[in-house]
């Protein structure tokens, strides 16, 4: 995501200019030149890190990012690397690796053809699209009759309705929230879905690169779309088996009137299986009651907010990374302010490759504790790229996916024996299975989504679908991928996609799903 800020701000600040056809007269050696960008860019980074991570503002970064001046400057800077870039004659260089460089440098020059509307417009629909969950303007359901002490002040999606779906078996109202949520944010979530993406597609025009390209630029992986698709065949068989599970569960719970049996599951209360999966009162719970999981809050319960983190960093050091450096501690780590306190209350990652700065949330709970471990993930996957260029920095590679290994590793049984946080508890064959069966809810339920998020921007970008027709091909992978329907006939002009869509088209949560 910054990368693409980045990209919108160089934009931004060289509508102005033109570009210089330079002839190469006195130029740098292109070995020479793609090193010392590297080691501009760095410092760019840092001042750029350092200024957010400093600020007194308890927004979170990225707000506090889009609001310095400093940034414009700094931009401009980042394009004139751009421009020096553009400057090398591609033909006549060797080596292949100048050469890649050269032509990554470049690309970021080739922006700022777009002009400044698009660079205020895609910053402002992104931030847009994020706040529609945290605005609070959903009227209660019943006008708050389920509300403690009947509180009829007006919900946000997040975290209110979330924690709804969290606790209510009451299909009526998960699909009143369902409902309610998207028609209130239908007008604005589709100007800025599709303000975002026709700016996409025009940059890419200009660039004369595949919208598809552009918009996957920061992968290294260009087939991962197949790969998806391979995995989602390969646990289909799996899938198929839980889900019919879920389904006849649901069935009996609520009567063929609201599931049926034979069809797919209506997405309000597959939300909330996946909602529950860790909390009384679910589906499963006949099954593997949650009152039977281990006590894992208690295993933590002795932790300090930053002793969690120390564990954490005890984990990869066993793995045999190099710490992290004092100054981490020191200068990029800050605890959250109490506001943030309420709901889930997520650290703030602060992305800037070789460095990460992060607020950290100062619950205590074995989730967060779990959580620790993949920001740590993110951090020390930043720092082990320092040694690299820095045009590899925007790319996105495997620090997602190693958070997310070492998360299922740190809570194993076994692990937590060893590291003394579960002396005294037994974990016996039934634990074991309602700790992973809710760990399969959790998860396997999980993938088909993240695939259809990716695969509906993929096929409006290829142009395999209109964008007219977005709405209704969402239904369609859903029902083809996830077996699951809307709760109710949609309207013509409506988007469906959850809140969980915008965030991953802006950027991947690692912990998201923990
Ligand atoms: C919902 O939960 C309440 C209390 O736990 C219970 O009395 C009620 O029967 C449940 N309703 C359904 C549809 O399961
Ligand atoms: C894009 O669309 C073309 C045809 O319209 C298709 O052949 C191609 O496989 C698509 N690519 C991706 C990555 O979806």
């Amino acid at each position: 995501m910054l990368w693409q800020i980045f990209g919108f701000l160089i934009i931004s600040v060289v509508t102005s200019n033109t570009v210089t056809d330079a002839a190469a007269t006195n130029q740098v050696d292109p070995k020479q030149f793609v090193a010392d960008a590297s080691t501009r860019y760095y410092k760019l980074y840092n001042q750029i890190a350092e200024e957010t991570y400093s600020s007194t503002d308890d927004e979170d970064f990225n707000t506090i990012f889009t609001k310095l001046a400093t940034v414009k400057r700094i931009a401009a800077e980042l394009v004139q690397i751009s421009e020096e870039a553009s400057e090398y004659n591609l033909e006549s260089i060797r080596d292949v690796q100048v050469k890649a460089a050269l032509q990554n440098l470049r690309r970021v020059g080739e922006l700022f053809v777009l002009g400044e509307e698009y660079f205020s417009s895609v910053l402002i629909n992104f931030a847009a699209l994020k706040e529609l969950s945290t605005d609070k303007d959903i009227e209660p359901y019943l006008g708050g009759a389920n509300m403690k002490d009947q509180d009829d002040s007006p919900l946000a999606y997040y975290p209110d309705i979330q924690k709804i779906f969290q606790q209510s078996n009451d299909s009526d109202e998960l699909k009143y929230y369902w409902e309610s949520w998207r028609e209130k944010n239908l007008v604005w979530s589709s100007i800025n879905f599709y303000t975002i993406i026709e700016a996409f597609q025009n940059a890419a025009k200009i660039l004369d690169m595949s919208v598809l390209e552009f918009w996957f630029r920061c992968y290294n992986n260009k087939e991962f779309l197949k790969e998806m698709d391979k995995v989602m065949e390969d646990i289909k068989p799996a899938y198929k088996q839980l889900h019919a599970f879920i389904r006849n569960e649901l069935h009996k719970k609520y009567g063929g009137s609201v599931v049926n049996p034979r069809g797919p599951i209506p997405d309000h209360l597959f939300q909330q299986v996946r909602e529950q999966a860790w909390q009384a009162n679910s589906v499963i719970e006949p099954y593997f009651s949650k009152a039977s999981l281990p006590p894992y809050d208690t295993f933590v319960a002795h932790f300090e907010p930053r002793s969690m983190i120390d564990a954490a960093e005890n984990f990869y050091k066993s793995l045999g990374l190099t710490e992290l450096p004092s100054e981490f501690f020191d200068k990029q780590l800050k605890e959250q302010d109490e506001s943030a306190e309420s709901g889930d209350c997520r650290a703030d990652i602060f992305d800037l490759t070789p460095y990460v700065y992060m607020k950290y949330c100062k619950k205590v709970e074995f989730r967060k504790f779990l959580q620790t471990h993949g920001y740590l993930g993110r951090v020390h996957y930043a720092r082990e790229k320092r040694n690299l260029p820095s045009y590899f920095f925007p790319s996105y590679d495997l620090e997602y996916p190693v958070g997310e290994a070492v998360i299922l590793s740190a809570s194993t049984p076994k692990h937590l024996q060893t590291i003394g946080l579960s002396k005294d508890f037994q974990f016996t064959e039934p634990i074991l299975m309602n700790r992973l069966f809710r760990m399969g809810i959790h998860t396997m339920l999980n993938i088909p989504l993240y695939f259809v998020h990716t695969k509906v921007m993929n096929d409006l970008l290829n142009g395999t679908v209109e964008i007219e027709r977005i709405n209704k091909h969402y239904w369609e992978l859903m029902e083809k991928y996830a077996g699951v329907e809307p709760p109710s006939d949609r309207p013509e002009n409506a988007i469906d996609f959850p809140y969980s869509f915008y965030l991953d088209m802006e950027e991947n949560h690692q912990t998201k799903y923990v």
